[in-house]
């Protein structure tokens, strides 16, 4: 979807009397914390968890870490630089802003499993950057499971279900860092829903991050202990459509600079996702095609899709 430039980045308060739920993982009652987040990802597709186990101090050491590597001089950043032949995605990239649309520097690298690790992509500078990035990577990946689990048993299903469904041990967990300088004429990122499973996000201070439900855009509230969490395309899939992939998009702001890390959760690329088959039956057709991932990427992409 185009985001015409001129469009209303915000929507009247007077209109917004509902918020994005936030959702506190600590709270003992199991049904209830489930409920939430099952009400949530069929209303909205994304909420807040806060208490959510990733210790403060090491979502704040990411956030510092990934602003000292983008503060570098461009000289600097080009040892993790993506090849211009390349067709990885994992790299640093950045682009003239002047051939614009949309804002677009960033670095992509797989975080897990081991296998799928290239370090080339990782930056060097700062120091302690694969240190850090490695101890929330094994924070990360314990919360995906921990809601993939709640969101499987809101299915009326195990609590591994989904997981197993989107590869188990092979589920690849990207990290992407997005750097948006102080604009008042581009957008961020465009209006778009994540291709993958699930997407965890954390940001600095500067807010910009909206998702649309009904027909309004609502802002993402920063609170800097909180993890946000994106339903994507993949869990809509597998869940027939119960849960809503949200489609969202990063405004940039006119003074300051804004960065967020979103960690992408994916399936394993040549595994065949769709409406998980205890969720189908006569009186509930599938509503999605089953679909390799690496070819609904291709098709969605190449706008192909025909659910
Ligand atoms: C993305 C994205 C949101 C943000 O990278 O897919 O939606 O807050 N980013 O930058
Ligand atoms: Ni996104």
């Amino acid at each position: 979807m185009n985001v015409k430039r001129d469009q209303q980045y915000t929507s009247p308060p007077s209109l917004l009397t509902e918020t994005i739920p936030i959702i506190d993982l600590s709270d003992p009652n199991d049904e209830l914390v489930t409920h939430k987040l099952v009400k949530a990802s069929e209303e909205w597709g994304v909420f807040q968890v806060v208490n959510h186990g990733i210790p403060v101090y090491l979502m704040q050491q990411l956030r510092e870490l990934g602003r000292q590597f983008f503060e570098l001089p461009e000289s600097e950043k080009e040892s993790v630089t993506r090849p211009a032949d390349s067709q990885d995605i994992e790299g640093y990239f950045t682009k003239n802003p002047k051939h614009l649309k949309a804002w677009n520097d960033h670095l992509i690298h797989n975080l897990w499993p081991p296998s799928s690790i290239n370090y080339r992509y990782w930056p060097k500078n700062p120091v302690d950057y694969r240190k850090v990035t490695e101890e929330y990577t094994r924070n990360v990946t314990k919360l995906t499971d921990k809601i993939l689990g709640y969101l499987s048993k809101g299915l009326g299903l195990r609590r591994e279900a989904l997981k197993e469904g989107l590869g188990g041990d092979k589920i690849l967990y990207l990290m992407r860092i997005n750097y948006y300088p102080p604009s008042d004429s581009v957008i961020g990122a465009p209006a778009h829903a994540d291709l993958c499973a699930l997407t965890l996000i954390i940001s600095n201070e500067v807010p910009g991050l909206q998702v649309f439900k009904g027909d309004h855009w609502f802002d993402v509230e920063y609170i800097s202990s909180a993890i946000v969490v994106l339903i994507s395309d993949q869990i809509m899939r597998m869940s027939n459509g119960r849960y809503k992939s949200v489609l969202h998009r990063s405004v940039m702001n006119k003074e300051k600079t804004r960065m967020s890390w979103p960690v992408l959760i994916e399936p394993d690329h040549d595994l065949v996702v769709g409406p998980l088959p205890d969720l189908t039956g006569e009186e509930n057709p599938p509503k999605f095609e089953s679909l390799a991932f690496e070819d609904y990427v291709h098709r969605k992409l190449n706008k192909l899709l025909r659910d």
